[in-house]
């Protein structure tokens, strides 16, 4: 009998996370560590979105730092250079070249409609620039400029994720064969952590409550005073039920990094309160984040090995990409250069 080939080609997955702040539990447990987990079986890329970034006003010395950080902490998250791109989305232009051809195939009622739009134009009404209006679509120009098969993200990607997918098809459709129209990838617990100050509000880094959100790199009586005040119910029940959304958000967060069922957790503290189920919460999240802090100190020490993978990243990034937007280019009319 032939042999048959083995030189089928892997998936490729793409996500990006942006540099504003340190990395929250939910960026962790929604979207990161699938992206580690995703390394050992597809071709994987990673960006950190600072073009995405300064839709909000930054002060560019901070942008850079927390850039630079922002980096650091993904590789200290799992991703690891030489088995996967790892880059700055700014050091590579095509994503904001396709960005503006994307532009030309998205509808204003399209972007109208995205919620994130709608809430950050809230949260900065001093500041409603027309960045933050077509972010969607530089998102979209970042997934497609690789042919992303598969992007891990949480659920509050989803609406971004659909429309980077109504943009490919119509693209597709009218251009003829382009675009790979990717799918979300989302965590089986977790796709959206709650605040622990507010659990029918996404934990965002942005809150203004510091007791709301756990970073990546809080210590452990931080964590641990965190899920000590996380805000519950006037029942006493460690159980997942409808409406119980401050603990249903701590089982979650408890399963996601422990593993355990529902009804293993249930079983668990059955008959001790919701005192000893949130220390166990935080104790659970310090164990599980503390080789990332390590990992994390060590490679802050090293910041030409950071600036070297960056830039080995972004020219990988760029081959790839530019390979996508001659073929955009060729398709939509362009003379050749
Ligand atoms: P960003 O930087 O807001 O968040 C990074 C990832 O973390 C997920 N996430 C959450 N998951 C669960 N619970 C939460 N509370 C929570 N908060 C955040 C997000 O869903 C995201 O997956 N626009 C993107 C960055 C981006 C991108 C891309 C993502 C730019 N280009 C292309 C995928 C593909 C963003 O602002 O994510």
């Amino acid at each position: 009998m032939a042999e048959q080939a083995t030189t089928e080609k892997k998936q490729r997955i793409f996500s990006a996370i942006q540099p504003t702040g340190v990395f929250t539990l939910g960026n962790y447990i929604g979207a990161i560590r699938n992206w580690d987990t995703l390394q050992k079986e597809y071709e994987c890329i990673y960006a950190i979105a600072d073009l995405h970034a300064i839709t909000v006003k930054q002060e560019p010395k901070d942008l850079r730092a927390n850039s630079l950080r922002a980096f650091a902490l993904m590789l200290a998250c799992g991703m690891d250079p030489k088995r996967s791109i790892t880059f700055m989305q700014s050091q590579n232009p095509n994503h904001a070249e396709l960005s503006w051809i994307l532009s030309c195939s998205t509808m204003f009622g399209e972007l109208s409609r995205m919620t994130q739009f709608k809430d950050k134009s809230q949260r900065h009404a001093d500041n409603i620039n027309a960045g933050l209006f077509t972010y969607p679509v530089l998102m979209a120009a970042d997934i497609l400029a690789y042919n992303a098969d598969l992007v891990p993200i949480g659920a509050d990607q989803k609406q971004h994720l659909e429309l980077a997918r109504n943009i490919a098809i119509r693209f597709n459709q009218r251009f003829g064969e382009t675009f790979t129209v990717p799918d979300g990838y989302f965590p089986k617990q977790g796709a959206r952590l709650m605040s622990l100050q507010d659990p029918t509000k996404k934990m965002s880094k942005s809150d203004e409550n510091a007791n709301a959100c756990v970073f990546i790199l809080d210590d452990k009586d931080t964590i641990l005073r965190k899920f000590k005040r996380a805000v519950t119910d006037s029942d006493t029940v460690v159980a997942y039920r409808e409406g119980k959304d401050g603990i249903n958000n701590l089982m979650t967060i408890y399963s996601a990094v422990t593993g355990k069922s529902y009804e293993e957790i249930e079983r668990e503290f059955d008959g001790k309160g919701y005192g000893d189920f949130k220390i166990a919460v935080g104790e659970a999240v310090a164990d599980h984040l503390e080789p990332v802090r390590t990992e994390y100190a060590r490679l802050s020490a090293d910041k030409q090995y950071l600036l070297d993978c960056m830039k080995t990243g972004s020219e990988q990034a760029y081959r790839i990409t530019r390979k996508t937007l001659s073929k955009v280019y060729r398709k939509v009319g362009f003379l050749d250069r």
